[in-house]
């Protein structure tokens, strides 16, 4: 089992999956895309009729839940997978999101399933470098303008993204942050593959690897 982690935060549309799965194809590492649980909990949360403004509910349904987001995702046995990137998803992922016991829940999750890794594991969200993983090997936090990052989320406006951007910053609970120690890629206009080889030669290059 292995304790490396590569950590990537950043804004929605900033390129996280994309770069982390072709960074984790580089290394033959694992790839976990934590935005896809805190989605898969919202759906649960509105397919069992929950208020996402009910925080008990909403954490007693978190602490409960069964998970997964490999090979697809899902929650509770059920596929979710095609169901967690809608607009009423992208509205009520930032109060599930916000909630500090359904944080907890899910950081303790995200911690295990890197530990139990054979390599590595590429973890990306918002508060991988910050609280998840603050010693992880490398620390990246992707940027991008909000007009080429609202352009690759295909439907969703710009002015949907900024409102994302503007609760996951805000938040009182783990709030989207750059830490110090990142290394800090804008990402607009540049291939995918050319950003994922960057962070493995800086991977390479640090020295507690
Ligand atoms: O990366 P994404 O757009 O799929 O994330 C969905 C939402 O989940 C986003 O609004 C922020 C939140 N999120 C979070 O708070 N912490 C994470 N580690 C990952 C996502």
């Amino acid at each position: 089992m292995s304790d490396l982690v590569i950590a990537i935060d950043g804004p929605a549309g900033s390129g996280k999956s994309t770069v982390a799965r072709a960074v984790a194809d580089l290394l033959g590492w694992s790839f976990l895309d934590t935005g896809a649980m805190y989605r898969a909990i919202t759906r649960e949360a509105l397919f069992q009729g929950i208020d996402v403004h009910d925080a008990a509910a909403v954490a007693a349904l978190a602490d409960g839940a069964t998970l997964t987001t490999l090979p697809r995702v899902t929650v509770n046995g059920r596929d979710v997978e095609d169901e967690i990137r809608t607009e009423e998803i992208n509205v009520a992922v930032s109060v599930v999101a916000a909630n500090p016991v359904v944080r907890s829940s899910m950081v303790a999750r995200q911690r295990e399933l890197a530990a139990a890794q054979p390599l590595g594991t590429v973890v990306e969200g918002r508060d991988i470098t910050t609280v998840v993983f603050p010693h992880a090997s490398v620390k990246i936090f992707l940027t991008a303008s909000l007009e080429e990052r609202a352009r690759r989320r295909g439907d969703e406006s710009e002015d949907s993204v900024a409102r994302r951007d503007e609760a996951d910053s805000t938040r009182i609970a783990s709030p989207l942050r750059q830490a110090d120690d990142a290394l800090v890629l804008d990402t607009t206009g540049r291939d995918v593959d050319d950003v994922a080889q960057e962070i493995v030669q800086w991977l390479k290059r640090n020295p507690s690897n």
